[in-house]
Formats: C-alpha cells, structure tokens, sequence
C-alpha cells in the first residue's frame, strides 16, 4: 500500500514567480533549499491573514479513506517522506495552523507542528522560524461548533505550543478547565462564521495562517473567498468512492455551481518521485 519512499529532493518543474510586496519566507537555508527545490515566499495580504492551505489527495481527489485504520493523509501520499518535508516547512512558515475538529479527532496521535511531522528537519526548522522571529511554535487553531474538544489528547496539552480554540457562543461553556496556554474565543452564535473566524485570527497578529483542512472547514473558506492560496500534493494512487463510501473528497459540505467554480492560478509544480507538488493562487 504505503510508498514508503527515503529523503527525496523535490524538483521545480514550474519556479514560482518572486512575491511582490510583504512576504513571509523568501530565501530558505541551503538544506531546506535543496530539499524544497528552491525557495519560498508567500506573499502576505495586508487587510487580514493570508490563508493557505494544504492538503495531499489521490488522483481522483480523494483525501481520506475513512476508516479508522487510514483516517488521514498518512495513507493518502502513502506516508511519503518528501510531502511530510513539504507539510513540516510550510508550518515553520506560518503563525497559526488551522484546523476543524473532525481533523483533529482524526488524527489521534498527531500535533501540528513542524517538528512532529518531519523530525529530521526539526533544528532546520527551528532556525528557520527564529530567523523569521516567529514563535518557537506555530499556535494550533481548531474550530469547533460542538465544542466537544479533548483538551488533554497528544497535539493540545503541550504547553509549548500555544492552541487557540475558535467556537461558538453556544458551544463556549462547555469548554472550561482550560490551561494556560489554551485560549477560547467565539466567532459566531451557534456556528463558527468564516469572516468572524479571520477576524479573530487577524487580532493575534497573524500574518500567515495555514489550513490544514479538512475538506469541510477547506469549503467554506472557499466559499467565503478566504483561500489565497492551495498547496496540492497529488498522489500517483486512484483510491475511488463506492456508493456508500465514507471516503472524503478535497472538499465537502458545499458545491460551487459552473458560474461560482473556484478557479485558480497555477504558480508552482514541483514533482518528488510519482508525487506533484502543484501550488494555486486563488
Ligand atoms: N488528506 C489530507 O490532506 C487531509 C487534510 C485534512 C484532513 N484530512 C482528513 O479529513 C477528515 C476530516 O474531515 P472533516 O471535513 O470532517 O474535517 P474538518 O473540516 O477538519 O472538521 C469538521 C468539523 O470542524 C468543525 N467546523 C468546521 N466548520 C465549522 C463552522 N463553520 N462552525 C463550527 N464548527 C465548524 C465542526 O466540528 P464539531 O463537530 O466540533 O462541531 C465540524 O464537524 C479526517 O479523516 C482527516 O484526517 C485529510
């Protein structure tokens, strides 16, 4: 099943172009440039938090078998070392890494740093981040409406990494007992509201925020026109969806018609064995 593939230098097939104006990122170490193929920069936005995403599917746009034996991405790339570099190096660009409860239920084990998910490149990634003077961890943000959030599980009682809980005014209460490093905000009355959800993000001082989905928080930033830009690894596997599949696609929840599609603009493709890295600007 699993490509289980060793340390694989990504090639740029397609150089993104500069980014023009503020930028995080930009020049990136020799081993982090080799690995990545080059640099990277994202380009910020100055009337709120640039929002990137990232997400591995299959061929045919699955990304999760959903089953509790192959819930997550892991599966998806086939645990593939170069997609968990990529994964591991967009962290230690960003603020905050956003996610929805359903990921984060998910993904038993797993925290959303940049060390945990390529640990071999955790001291390139440490350095990068303080050259960048951003904070040693980037600040885990779940969305919530259910506010049925275990404060206790791998990936939110660490005190070193800072978690930042966006729910509901409904759902708030039921949130307490939490510890200092946590923090609980609302942004909606009985759901969390997309441009709410930014603002908050924006009054931490974020500059660049990175989704890490799932599909169903993944569409409504799409439909509110909140997603700057997508990082797609493609996976060279084609997983399909019975009729009663459980199986998530890149996005669920809600369906753009042929006038509203979201289109967007290729700006990078860089390929590591089988495997493209395609990245969009939207
Ligand atoms: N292949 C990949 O790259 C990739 C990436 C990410 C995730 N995944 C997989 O995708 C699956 C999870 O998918 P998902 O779509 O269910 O995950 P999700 O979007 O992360 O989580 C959905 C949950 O987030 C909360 N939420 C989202 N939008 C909300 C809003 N506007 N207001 C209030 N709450 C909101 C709700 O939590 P409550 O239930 O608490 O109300 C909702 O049930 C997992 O298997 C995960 O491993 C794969």
């Amino acid at each position: 099943m699993a490509v289980r593939a060793p340390a694989t230098n990504l090639r740029a097939l397609i150089h993104e172009p500069r980014a023009d104006g503020p930028m995080r990122g930009g020049n990136l170490p020799p081993p982090l440039q080799d690995r990545y193929g080059g640099d990277l920069a994202v380009q910020l936005r100055g009337d709120r938090p640039t929002i990137a995403v990232n997400f591995v599917s299959t061929l045919d746009g699955v990304v999760s078998y959903g089953t509790p034996e192959a819930t997550g991405g892991g599966e998806i790339s086939g645990f593939f070392e170069p997609d968990r570099f990529v994964m591991g190096l967009l962290r230690s660009l960003s603020d905050a890494v956003l996610i929805g409860a359903g990921t984060l239920r998910a993904g038993a084990g797993e925290a959303w740093t940049p060390q945990f998910i390529h640990p071999d490149s955790a001291a390139e990634y440490g350095a990068l981040r303080a050259s960048l003077r951003l904070a040693a961890n980037p600040t885990t943000v779940v969305v919530t409406g259910s506010g049925e959030i275990d404060l206790d599980r791998p990936g939110l009682a660490d005190p070193e990494v800072p978690v930042l809980i966006v729910t509901s005014d409904h759902a708030a209460p039921r949130l307490h007992d939490v510890r200092s490093h946590v923090a609980v905000v609302t942004a909606g009355t009985d759901a969390v509201e997309p441009l709410a959800l930014v603002a908050r993000l924006a009054e931490r001082g974020f500059g660049l925020v990175l989704c890490e989905g799932g599909p169903h928080l993944f569409g409504e930033l799409l439909a509110a026109a909140l997603v700057d830009e997508l990082f797609l690894t493609i996976a060279p596997q084609i997983a399909g969806r019975g009729k009663d599949s459980s199986r998530l696609a890149l996005v669920e929840g809600v369906g753009f018609d042929v006038e509203g599609a979201k289109w967007g603009t290729l700006i990078g493709l860089r390929q590591a064995a089988h495997h493209l890295f395609v990245r969009y600007r939207f």
